[in-house]
């Protein structure tokens, strides 16, 4: 590693121990110490994720970092720091906010996530793009995942952090997530050297649903096994585990996962009426084409019949439409 970088790392290790340190032993972190605690943060979790809190002051941080000698300039590539336009001071970018850090696969911190206590504007402050953190290259929770997806050659892919905790505080130590970004082929390659298969377990409502099939399309093209968990009523995981408890979540969504193909069934199917001859055919046509996709003869034999099953179709009339629409895929 260069050694240019040390001083972007040793900043964020320095800031990690004293957000900390605000969260779990002051008064100052108090507010936000009580927040995690009402939201099922566990001080085990709180520990482990090495949580903390930065306090709400315009200058507290710069003036940390600069009494311990690091450079203003670096401070502020870091991310860590921003530059007033109109006189050239400094002034802190992370400002009363509960403080994930952010870490490398060596379990080196190398950037941060702040989320606002109350309901503000921006719920969750990221680092920017720096020299030691690329948002596109980073799964969060990997560090402390990575054994265990390897031993178990899976993983489950959540889409917020807050998600990744809450399921490891519900004993499932082999999750990792994205932060708002969707997944990218860095992120893929980093899954596939280590897991087999995925369950990708995203938010249950619109969007995370949208981003379940984007990021189930692209696993499955690199050759990884895919299922997909759902939960009700537009819950996320943590908001899942918080109501119905882990073991319900480990069972009742996790263990009931859906194949790829019947994810896709559910996919197409939302906001449609079944009832409606238009919306009928057209999610058959579309199921139709999805099955002609797979590669093996036994599951599309097994998908047109559960298809021709729930529409009272004859499993040959479906069998024709899958051939006249085999050309016009190329
Ligand atoms: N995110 C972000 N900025 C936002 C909203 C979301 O960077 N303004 C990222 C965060 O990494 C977050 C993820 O997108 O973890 C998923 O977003 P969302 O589902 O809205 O957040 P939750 O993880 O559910 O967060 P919380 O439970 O704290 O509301
Ligand atoms: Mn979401
Ligand atoms: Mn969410
Ligand atoms: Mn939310
Ligand atoms: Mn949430």
């Amino acid at each position: 590693r260069h050694a240019g970088l040390q001083p972007y790392f040793e900043a964020h290790e320095l800031l990690k121990k004293f957000y900390h340190h605000l969260l779990v032993n002051t008064k100052d972190g108090q507010e936000a110490l009580e927040y995690l605690l009402a939201r099922g943060f566990t001080r085990e979790s709180i520990d482990t994720f090495q949580i903390g809190y930065a306090l709400d002051s315009w200058d507290f941080v710069t003036e940390f970092l600069q009494k311990r000698g690091f450079k203003a300039e670096e401070m502020e590539k870091a991310g860590l720091i921003i530059k007033r336009e109109k006189d050239g001071t400094y002034f802190d970018r992370f400002r009363n906010r509960i403080m994930f850090p952010l870490f490398d696969q060596n379990g080196k911190a190398i950037a941060f996530s702040g989320r606002a206590l109350g309901k503000e504007d921006v719920k969750y402050l990221n680092s920017p793009e720096t020299p030691i953190f690329n948002k596109g290259k980073i799964l969060y929770n990997f560090h402390l995942a990575k054994p265990v997806i390897r031993r178990q050659h899976h993983a489950i892919l959540f889409e917020g952090f807050a998600d990744a905790i809450a399921a490891y505080r519900a004993g499932v130590e082999n999750g990792i997530a994205t932060m708002g970004t969707s997944l990218t082929q860095d992120h893929i390659s980093l899954i596939r050297r280590n897991a087999q298969s995925v369950t990708i377990c995203y938010d249950s409502d619109n969007a995370g649903i949208e981003a379940a099939f984007r990021a189930a399309g692209m696993l499955a093209e690199a050759g990884i096994e895919i299922r997909v968990a759902l939960m009700p009523d537009g819950l996320d995981p943590d908001d899942y585990i918080r109501k119905y408890g882990p073991e319900k979540f480990r069972n009742d969504i996790l263990g009931a996962s859906l194949t790829l193909m019947s994810f896709k069934f559910h996919y197409y199917r939302r906001g449609k009426n079944l009832q409606n001859e238009g919306d009928r055919l057209s999610y058959i046509e579309k199921i139709v084409s999805e099955i002609s996709g797979l590669e093996k003869a036994v599951e599309k034999d097994h998908y047109l019949r559960q298809l021709a099953a729930e529409f009272s179709l004859s499993l040959e009339a479906l069998k024709q439409q899958m051939a006249a629409d085999a050309p016009k895929k190329g």
